[in-house]
């Protein structure tokens, strides 16, 4: 029998993605379940999604995220075997990499390595592809290294841009690829990697 596996997401904002993984992993216990939500900003909707959904939620610092023991103990007490970051917004730090290696996972709203790297997050993305006159973007999940959106790439779904379409456009066609693909994505990543 594969064991259960128990993800933490990581999310610094708004939280759509992390709650559409709770309910994703609801309908499919027999890959994974989403034990933990994780946010480094109090005011977030992420945990408030979270707990309305009945996961434990909990909120810390940069400082405390960058404290091998603070958050290696937290990983530890929730007994998660994956990370997904969901909309999170800072570094991680190279021990929890190195911890979860293979086993850390990033969206990017994007098709990297176009518009990836610091500062290129959320609204901002979709901002430079439109001042790029791109005609299509789309959805990067990709494996966490060390540096920012350079982690080898899981896969890619990608979207036509309009001539017209303005940031708030391509925003809603990338988050539709969102909630469509990286459910599924993680869940098949958890499953191929059974045993490790
Ligand atoms: C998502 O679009 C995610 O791809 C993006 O932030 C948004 C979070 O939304 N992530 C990045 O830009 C990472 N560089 P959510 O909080 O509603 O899930």
């Amino acid at each position: 029998m594969p064991i259960i596996k128990r993800i933490a997401v990581f999310a610094s904002g708004n939280g759509s993605n992390a709650e559409n993984l709770i309910k994703y992993f609801n309908d499919h216990r027999e890959t994974a379940e989403v034990a933990l939500v994780v946010c480094n900003r109090p005011d977030a909707l992420a945990p408030r999604r979270a707990e309305a959904l009945g996961v434990a939620s909990v909120v810390m610092s940069r400082d405390q995220l960058n404290d091998p023991e603070t958050i290696n103990g937290v990983l530890t007490a929730h007994g998660i075997d994956f990370i997904v970051l969901a909309g999170f917004l800072l570094k991680v730090p190279e021990f929890l990499v190195d911890r979860y290696r293979g086993r850390i996972v990033n969206i990017h709203p994007a098709l990297l390595p176009k518009f990836g790297g610091k500062g290129m997050y959320g609204r901002h993305v979709h901002e430079a592809v439109v001042a790029a006159g791109e005609r299509e973007t789309g959805i990067t999940i990709h494996h966490v290294s060390e540096g920012y959106d350079e982690g080898r790439v899981i896969f890619q779904a990608a979207v036509a841009v309009s001539a017209d379409d303005t940031p708030a456009d391509v925003e809603r066609k990338v988050r539709d690829l969102e909630i469509r693909h990286l459910p599924w994505v993680i869940g098949s990543v958890i499953a191929n990697s059974d045993g490790e």
